[in-house]
């Protein structure tokens, strides 16, 4: 699903990035992504898929830490 219409962002995508980058705050997303940075009406929506992927127990036991 597209989380980021402007920047053709799926959540796919967020999720990889906080699994494989451990990206962990929408700053982060932005400055990597774009995310956020042109009409941020998705910004809500991708910050609670981020909370998903960093409450994710595989995540957490990486060593990714807040
Ligand atoms: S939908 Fe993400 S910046 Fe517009």
């Amino acid at each position: 699903m597209y989380i980021c219409i402007c920047n053709g962002i799926t959540e796919r995508e967020i999720r990889a990035r906080a699994d494989n980058e451990g990206l962990r705050t929408l700053a982060e997303l932005e400055s990597c992504l774009g995310v956020g940075a042109g009409c941020g009406r998705c910004r809500h929506a991708a910050s609670e898929v981020l909370n998903e992927s960093c409450s994710n127990p595989r995540n957490v036991a990486s060593g990714a830490s807040a």
